[in-house]
């Protein structure tokens, strides 16, 4: 693998222990999936934020580090909001454990925009190259932006962040980037939501398995676009996806794809997945919510009050431009948190049953927060928290 000069010295350990690590990790990384070199980055996105996932092992291991962030990284969704997390009814021992994981953050330099929707915060272009970790923006920067990032792990965005670099292997390579299979739908989308097209993704996700589908017969705005890879990414370890004449890679490359392996999906497979089982709390924002998707959900719920729990989740950053938004959403008595999600925190395991209009936040409820999920779309999930 070529490294420069600089490269050499922090492997020598001239440039202290941490960041020689770092990048030990991923040099050892690009010689696994036979990386040639590596490759200067625009942003870094780092998870095993949560206390809930990376336990006092992982925090242990952060405390042991020493080095700064030399590029912009931001945090994935911790387990509560930073600033309200007593009104979200967490655990002061819980809170006491998060705050600590996210001081060791910031103390190596990692920004406190606690999101799944960087994007939204960072300006992220067609080309750049990342070390991103969430499932949800890897695919949505890669497929809708055309942005450039393998699925890291923590550690591996983590040492991004800290080197400025990352491994040039995968899809940061034109040759990883092709569609692999198609998937016609042949459905009327012409009245499809985020909520179905978060369907399509948690039904796609389990046909493509870690392919690269190429969709045709959809036009997705960008907020349905989330919702697709965000459920893909959950059912399946969908990176990367193409939407015949409308992601930018599709539209650029005009792909040959009549050769490759094509599945149909109908309408029906879609609408199976809409079922009607009684929920005790209902829950907006995964992955978080667009300025746009915070104004509809405000426009609905205009002149009503809940009548059971209704969570909206959106990065704090997002929450701040839209403040006057949030805070008609919340004259309805729902809540809107940042920092945080309905999957990586704790308190949604209170519920035994929540009802989501994502096909991701459907595919990962019932393991990470042990209730079962219904998936319905915004305009219904507003009527069931407040009928
Ligand atoms: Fe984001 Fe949490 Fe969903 S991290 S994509 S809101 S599961």
């Amino acid at each position: 693998m070529q490294l420069d000069p600089d490269d050499e010295r922090v492997l020598a350990g001239e440039m202290g222990e941490t960041r020689q690590k770092m990048l030990e990790l991923l040099v050892a990384l690009g010689k696994v999936f036979g990386a040639e070199r590596l490759v200067p980055i625009k942003s870094a996105q780092v998870s095993g934020a949560s206390y809930k996932t990376i336990g006092k092992y992982g925090l242990d291991w952060l405390a042991s580090l020493d080095a700064k962030a030399v590029v912009p990284a931001v945090l994935n969704p911790i387990g509560m909001a930073r600033t309200r997390w007593e009104e979200m009814g967490i655990d002061p021992d819980f809170a006491e454990k998060q705050q600590a994981v996210v001081a060791a953050y910031e103390r190596l330099g990692i920004r406190l925009d606690c999101t799944c929707t960087p994007y939204y915060l960072y300006e992220t272009r067609f080309g750049d190259h990342l070390a991103w970790s969430e499932s949800s923006a890897v695919s949505y920067v890669n497929s809708v932006i055309g942005a450039r990032t393998n699925r890291e792990g923590g550690p591996s965005a983590l040492a991004a962040a800290i080197t400025g670099k990352t491994a040039c292997y995968g899809l940061h390579l034109d040759k990883n980037r092709v569609p692999q299979m198609v998937i016609d739908v042949h459905a009327d989308t012409s009245r499809w939501t985020v909520a179905d097209y978060g369907a399509l993704g948690y039904h796609a996700g389990r046909l493509v398995g870690n392919r690269i589908p190429y969709f045709r017969g959809i036009q997705p705005d960008m907020d349905q676009l989330k919702a697709i890879g965000a459920a893909m990414a959950a059912t399946g370890a969908v990176a990367l996806y193409h939407v015949e004449g409308v992601t930018p890679e599709a539209q650029k490359n005009h792909y040959n794809v009549s050769r490759l392996e094509a599945v149909t999906v109908e309408q029906r497979e879609i609408s199976n997945l809409f079922t009607e089982i009684p929920v005790d709390a209902v829950a907006l924002g995964c992955p978080h919510c667009s300025p746009k998707e915070l104004g509809d959900i405000a426009r609905l719920l205009t002149g009503k009050v809940v009548s059971k729990p209704l969570y909206v989740f959106a990065a704090q950053g997002v929450i701040d431009k839209n403040q006057r938004v949030a805070d008609n959403i919340e004259k309805s008595g729902a809540r809107v948190f940042a920092d945080t999600c309905m999957v990586v925190s704790p308190v949604m395991e209170q519920y035994h049953s929540i009802m989501v209009n994502s096909g991701k936040a459907f595919a990962y409820v019932p393991n990470m927060c042990g209730g079962t999920a219904r998936i319905g779309t915004l305009e219904d999930c507003i009527r069931v928290a407040t009928e």
